[in-house]
């Protein structure tokens, strides 16, 4: 059933071209248009939305922080992502023109749905992007956009977060198009860089050795810590539990612009701090802050590990070990940068002795609250 790998993980990891590519299928028209026919809510309803919330737990609320930056950039609708556990007891500001997201793999996490069951009480529309087909998430939704990663069994989400991404941009760019944004041309040009996402995630998976044996040479440590900014600061966070959840390490992941608020005290000598790097491409000022962040943690004795698009040169003297990724548009980094976390934390995982598939404590979905 694993189709030859050690582990489910190892598979679902493999698979992840696959389903990013199948849950674009259909989607996308001959024109290069996006046709959600599928999500029930009618276009009329979806010009007047004037809030966007996104609720989830754990690696789909990373999905949902990325889906943030995304969302408000295209369609200049507000929208804020909450962790479900979180969001009823505030007793947030929902009405009917608010639409809820909820992102859940399963379809039961059950976090997620009592906050989706709060958002429909008062009066909010529900849309669910989730994995499995006919779950309680997107039966008590009002809609729902379905992500086609195939099971997922391993209790560590990878390829279900890849196509919980694909189907957040898909929502966030067809929102653009329905209520036309000044963003029209970035829209119709993204359709196609998503496109291409499927075999810039395979030629990834073709460059893992490397992100494999460092794993290794990290067997020993006790904590890493995971920088990034913007739509890599999500992407950190995300690196960071599953180095939790799979190695039991001590690994945290924090916004580049908040180290000098804190966090640089961390950095001693050899300490591993991964870095996700932004295009230095379209927004090059984050680029540029980030690589000075690679200087200052560097020059205080961090071993840095740089994940940066092909071609970026200026990271290439801090750079301890260094990951490349395909070029992409910033905004949807995530779906490659992701991809060399996820291999990293299963080889860690796997050279410490742990079991990849059910770490311990965990269950694959939460049914309690
Ligand atoms: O099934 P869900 O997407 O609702 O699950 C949410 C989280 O429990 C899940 O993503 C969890 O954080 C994973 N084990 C992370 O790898």
């Amino acid at each position: 059933e694993k189709g030859g790998y050690d582990y489910f993980m190892l598979k679902e990891i493999a698979e992840q071209p696959k389903a990013v590519a199948d849950t674009l299928l259909g989607r996308i028209d001959a024109a290069g248009s996006l046709s959600l026919d599928e999500l029930r809510i009618p276009d009329s309803v979806l010009r007047e939305i004037d809030k966007i919330v996104i609720v989830a737990c754990g690696t789909a609320f990373h999905a949902g922080m990325i889906a943030k930056y995304a969302i408000e950039h295209w369609t200049r609708i507000a929208c804020e992502t909450e962790l479900a556990s979180e969001f009823r007891y505030r007793d947030p500001i929902l009405d009917p023109r608010t639409l809820v997201i909820a992102i859940s793999q399963s379809g039961e996490t059950m976090d997620t749905l009592m906050a989706l069951r709060h958002a429909r009480e008062q009066g909010a529309k529900v849309l669910a992007i989730c994995n499995t087909n006919g779950s309680t998430i997107p039966r008590e939704s009002d809609a729902v956009l379905y992500t086609h990663a195939g099971p997922e069994v391993a209790v560590a989400s990878t390829k279900a977060f890849l196509t919980q991404l694909v189907a957040c941009y898909l929502v966030a760019l067809y929102l653009g198009q329905v209520r036309g944004t000044k963003w029209g041309d970035e829209v119709r040009s993204m359709i196609r860089e998503l496109s291409a996402i499927s075999t810039q995630v395979e030629q990834v998976l073709g460059t893992m050795e490397p992100v494999r044996e460092l794993a290794r040479a990290l067997a020993d440590k006790d904590t890493v810590l995971f920088l990034g900014r913007h739509v890599g600061f999500p992407v950190a966070l995300e690196g960071a539990l599953k180095l939790k959840e799979l190695a039991y390490m001590h690994a945290e992941g924090f916004a580049a612009g908040e180290l000098k608020h804190g966090p640089i005290a961390l950095i001693e000598d050899d300490l591993p701090v991964v870095v996700v790097v932004p295009s230095p491409r379209g927004r090059s000022v984050l680029h540029d802050k980030i690589v000075s962040n690679i200087q200052e943690i560097r020059a205080r004795g961090a071993r840095t590990i740089v994940i940066a698009e092909e071609g970026d040169e200026a990271v290439v003297p801090y750079a301890d070990h260094l990951i490349r990724v395909p070029a992409t548009p910033t905004l949807l980094q995530p779906l490659v940068a992701t991809v060399p976390l996820q291999v990293f934390a299963c080889e860690l995982a796997t050279a410490r002795g742990n079991e990849v598939d059910q770490p311990r404590n965990l269950a694959k979905s939460v049914t309690v609250e």
